[in-house]
Order: structure tokens, then sequence, then C-alpha cells
């Protein structure tokens, strides 16, 4: 396991501690400037179980590409998941922490031949496919894969809809598909799909699944030993949701048309697991009041945080999500019509258009729940504003759950919940370094064509002469 600080560790809670009050204690310990991360294991390990117990036909393959921590995989492959990956880097980091290769399945239907190729040499072998080109490069690069038709099934509400590029008609184009790849002699497993991310019609999952029956009989004749339906992603993660109604329709349809035990059933949840888990504290460093000229009255308020769509609130553009700010301490005060922005200089980095706050003040925090998924994967730190860092925490039931189950190991934890190098003033700059430019005394560089020159002694003033130019009043 790499460690590189304290920081990585998984903090056990002190009794009767919660991710709002270390929120609260990072956030107050006075050296806290930049955006974090509290992230709560045991709202994984609560999904985990809640999982098992509502389809528990249904084997997960947590979709690496929806929070990528090592961590998070760490956590989950010590609760038994397996692993959907979408790309050479993800299948490497999935087996960097021991998880066996037969434990993952390649589910991007459209794959660069070298990650084919890299799939075959570190015995990944099952992977998706829904097109012609697919079934060559594969025949090529690794002929003895077990292969999985991705079919089209879209869901009629979905967060953000995959079936305008991923899968293949299930009556018009896959039995074509299953002759092509039958005739290549390839081996085909198994049917899969996505319904959508973050899908709001549980009935489009029987449709799916009666489409995969009808590919299931058409395998059959053609000589396949069908065994494995993928489910895809689509359960939805946030706090106060729940997958009961998406779990009834799947279990429902199961029954009816895969009655047989020996068919393999898996799916790739990715929000599912870790959206509710994180939760994200921002800074506001800044505000701008706006003014009815009229009557001088403020009419509304600018508040500028420390993460913006650059960063965590990438996810309001790429995942069409919509986000809740919470003031951390505002209790009492005025409420007023309000906007939130990120730091970035550009006019798109807003966060929330508008809505009702209490009045803030710089040095405020305004936290947002519900911030583990597709977050931190596609965060960047334009503009020079860090990725926020992550505190990951665990209550000490979870953490006896938790301890011994490989590859856990007690490295992984560390007692008590504020992070060790908070009370070391460490955390400013959000990385857990000491602000470097402050500590250390800079020689300045000089301009082109004076570098040679040589650098004057402190004693023979200044190295360049300004120019002064005399200004009159300004009319
Ligand atoms: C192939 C595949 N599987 C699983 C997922 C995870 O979906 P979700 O986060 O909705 O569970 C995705 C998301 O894009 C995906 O593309």
């Amino acid at each position: 396991m790499k460690l590189s600080n304290l920081d990585e560790r998984i903090h056990v809670m002190d009794a009767g501690a919660n991710v709002w009050n270390i929120i609260k204690d990072i956030a107050e310990s006075g050296v806290q400037e930049e955006a974090f991360y509290v992230c709560d294991i045991g709202d994984i390990m609560k999904k985990h179980k809640e999982w098992k117990l509502k389809m528990p036909r249904v084997q997960p393959y947590y979709a690496v590409k929806c929070n990528d921590s090592l961590t998070i995989l760490e956590v989950l492959a010590a609760l038994g998941t397996s692993f959907d990956c979408a790309s050479k880097a993800e299948i490497n980091k999935v087996l960097s922490i021991g998880v066996d290769p037969s434990r993952i399945i390649f589910a991007n239907p459209a794959k660069p031949a070298s990650h084919i190729r890299h799939a075959a040499a570190v015995g990944v072998d099952l992977m998706t496919f829904d097109n012609e080109c697919e079934l060559h490069k594969i025949k090529s690069l690794f002929p003895t894969a077990k292969l999985v038709i991705r079919i089209r099934c879209d869901a009629t509400v979905a967060q953000c809809q995959l079936g305008m590029k991923f899968g293949c008609d299930p009556e018009a184009d896959a039995p074509r598909l299953m002759q092509i790849a039958h005739l290549l002699g390839l081996e085909i497993v198994g049917v899969s799909f996505h319904v959508g991310s973050g899908c709001q019609d549980p009935p489009v999952f029987r449709r799916a699944i009666a489409a995969a029956r009808n590919l299931f009989e058409l395998g059959a004749t053609l000589g396949f030993s069908m065994n494995l339906l993928d489910l895809g992603g689509g359960y939805p993660g946030i706090k106060g949701s729940y997958i009961d109604k998406i779990a009834e329709v799947i279990n429902n349809a199961l029954e009816e048309f895969f009655p047989d035990p020996e068919v393999h059933i898996i799916a790739e949840p990715g929000r599912y697991y870790v959206a509710s888990a994180y939760t994200l504290a921002t800074n506001v460093h800044s505000k701008r009041e706006l003014i009815n000229h009229e009557d001088g009255s403020i009419t509304s308020v600018m508040y500028y945080v420390n993460d913006g769509v650059y960063g965590s609130f990438n996810c309001l553009l790429y995942d069409h999500m919509e986000v809740t700010p919470i003031p951390l301490n505002a209790a009492g005060r005025k409420i007023r019509q309000c906007s939130v922005w990120g730091p970035t200089c550009d006019g798109l980095d807003q966060i929330v258009e508008r809505t009702l706050l209490p009045e803030l003040e710089v040095g405020d925090w305004i936290v947002f729940e519900n911030m583990g998924a597709y977050t931190l994967p596609v965060a960047s730190p334009f503009n020079g504003f860090p990725v926020p860092k992550v505190h990951t925490v665990i209550d000490d039931h979870n953490w006896l759950l938790l301890k011994d189950l490989h590859p856990m190991t007690e490295e992984h934890f560390v007692i008590g919940s504020t992070p060790a190098n908070l009370h070391l003033g460490l955390d400013i700059d959000g990385r857990g370094n000491i602000d470097e430019w402050e500590e250390v005394a800079m020689p300045l560089a000089a301009p082109d064509g004076v570098a040679n020159n040589p650098v004057p002694p402190a004693s023979a003033g200044p190295a360049f002469l300004y120019e002064l130019v005399e200004v009159g009043p300004v009319s």
C-alpha cells in the first residue's frame, strides 16, 4: 500500500463524532483555508449491505470511473465487490491493490488496441463490445476473450443518457453482430446494457432484461454458452434516495426471464456506492454586493468560494448535477438572495445561479453534500486553485468490521478524527504542505537580456532602475 502522508489513512472517529462535527473541527481549526472533503467509509459500507439485502442475486462490479480513489477501491475490494474498468489505467489501479483479474470486467465497448493487448497480458478476459470493428480488433489481439454484447435500452428519464454513444440495437443489430462473432470463432458469454446514469425510470430494467433474454436464446442457437447478464449502472446514490423500486423491478424480471441460478447476474453501480459518502466544505474568500442604485439597497450578494466548475463542481457541467449550498454557521443571520461562484477567472464558473442564504462573511464555510460521484476524477487545478483534499473517516463499529479484511491492513487506519497534520498547521494550501513560497528566500530572476549580468551585492542598491514618469492629475 502506498501512503505518502498520514492524511491518506482512514481516521477512526472519536466516539460520538460524525461527519458534520469533523467538518466543523477542520473548518474552525484556524489553519484551514482550502476547500476539503470528508469521506465517510461507513456510508459506503451501509450501501453495500443495502445492495446485498435488496438484490442478493446481483454481484456488484463497482464502476471505477465514478470515483477512482485508491482507498475507496481498497474498501470495496475488502467488502467483496468486483470492478468495472474502462481503460488500461483503471485495470492497473484495481490490480495494484491485489484484486484478481477474474474480478474485473473491461466494460468499454470501444477500446484502444493497446488497452485490449494489455487486458490480454494481465488476464482480464471479460469485455464488452457493441460493434463489428471491435470484434475484428478483439479477434486479432485477444481471440480467447469472453465477450459480452452491450445492447441499447434507454431510460425515459436519466441524469446522463448513454444510449446515443453505446449499445447496439437488440433487434436490428445484435443478431448480426452475434453471427459475425460466431463466424470469427469468438466466444460470447453474455449480454450487458446501461439504461442511463441516474435512472428515473425503474421499469426500463424489465424491458432491458427481457431483450437480453431473447439474445440468450439466439446465442444458444449459435452454439454460445451464455451465462452472464450485466445490468450496468443507473442506481441512485444521494442521501435520501433508495434502490428499492429498481431492486423490485430487477428481482421480478430476473425471476421471470432468468430463473436459472446458473446464469451469473452482475451490475456496474458507480454513483450508488460513493455519491453520499463525500461531503465538500468550501470557504467564502470574497463577496460582492449588488446595489439597487435607486434606493441604495442590496439586491443580491455574489459569494466566491475556493472550489468551482473546474474543480469538484465539474459535475454541474458533465454530470448534470444540482447542488444545494448549506452554510456551516449562519444561524440567525438575515436571509439574502445570492449566487455562489467558483474561484477561477471564468464567467462560466458559477455553482449556484440564484438562491436564498443567510448573509455570509469572508471566511465562512459553505458545505455541499452528495459530492462523491463524478467529481474528483475529473477535477483540475485550473487557475492554480488546488483540487480539494479528502479526509477519510470511519466510526469504530465499521472499523472493527473492516480492519482485517484483505486488502485492508492496520496501516490503512489512524485513530482520531482530526487529520494529524492539521495540528501542525500544514494544511493551509490543501496539499498538506507549508507554503514553500513564503518559507524560502527566492532569488529574483533577471528579465531576458540581462540574464548574464552579475547580481549586484545587496549594498549596491536596486538591480534595475525605473524610468520616472510625471503623471498629471486625472481629469
Ligand atoms: C459502462 C458503464 N458502467 C457503469 C457506469 C456507472 O453508472 P452509474 O454511476 O450510473 O451507476 C457507467 C457510467 O457512465 C458506465 O459507462
